[in-house]
């Protein structure tokens, strides 16, 4: 099963990643955790993206193609894979096509702006991880630690309120289009798209995603 999970920042795309992979078995593939990363080991890429991920904007469509083509090819998303945050313009769509990078499944977490704000204000993270909590919705078991590792949980510093708020503007100048363009794709060909109300309790959304997809 290949799977693009699309949805405007906060949407929860990230928490229910984990759950889907879990669940299908397939590898996560999150070009933000992948961009974080690079920017932590202070590789090109990373020196690269740091300033754009810090202002809310997008990194060049030519870096993420490169770094989706390259993490595909490995042996463990033989059997399928979840594309999480990725593509997020037209352009990045496209050239995915052409590298001959297809999905089955397209899913679409929808939810109004005003709530995503109060997602991203409340997140913390792990770093090493990539996993998310949030102060009110999702606290972890002690406050301010991973569950997993007892880590200290930071903030993001890109969801602070006037970055979150550029992240937001940039979603619907240049994300929002891909909706139609999935819809497209999924009338000529054999993929799915399914739409998911996201603005509801982390497990209910969970359930949706999961029927729909094992459907
Ligand atoms: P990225 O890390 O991908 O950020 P994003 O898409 O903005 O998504 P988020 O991680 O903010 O949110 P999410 O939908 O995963 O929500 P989460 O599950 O954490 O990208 C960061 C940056 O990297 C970009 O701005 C860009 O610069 C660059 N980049 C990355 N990919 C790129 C690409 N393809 N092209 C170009 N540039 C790229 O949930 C949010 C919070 O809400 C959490 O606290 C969570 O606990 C809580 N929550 C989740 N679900 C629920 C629920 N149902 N109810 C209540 N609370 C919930």
């Amino acid at each position: 099963m290949r799977i693009i999970l699309l949805g405007p920042p906060g949407a929860g795309k990230g928490t229910q990643a984990q759950f889907i992979c879990e669940a299908l078995g397939v590898p996560q593939i999150s070009t933000g955790d992948m961009l974080r990363e690079a920017v932590r080991m202070g590789t090109p890429e990373g020196r690269r993206a740091e300033n754009i991920i810090a202002a809310g904007e997008l990194v060049p469509d030519e870096l993420i193609v490169r770094m989706v083509k390259w993490r595909v090819a490995g042996p463990d998303c033989r059997a399928g894979f979840l594309l999480d945050g990725v593509p997020r313009t037209l352009g990045q769509a496209e050239a995915l096509e052409r590298e001959g990078i297809e999905v089955d499944c397209i899913v679409e977490i929808v939810i109004a702006d005003d709530e995503i704000i109060r997602r991203l204000s409340g997140r913390r993270v792990h770093p090493a991880s990539g996993r998310s909590y949030h102060v009110e919705f999702n606290p972890p078991r002690l406050a301010d630690k991973d569950d997993v590792t007892g880590e200290a949980l930071v903030q993001r510093d890109d969801d602070r309120s006037e970055v979150a708020a550029k992240r937001l503007a940039v979603y619907h100048d240049r994300t929002a289009p891909l909706v139609a363009h999935y819809c497209e794709v999924a009338g000529r060909s054999a993929a799915r798209y399914v739409k998911v109300n996201g603005a509801r309790g982390i497990e209910a959304v969970r359930e949706d995603i999961l029927r729909a997809l094992q459907a």
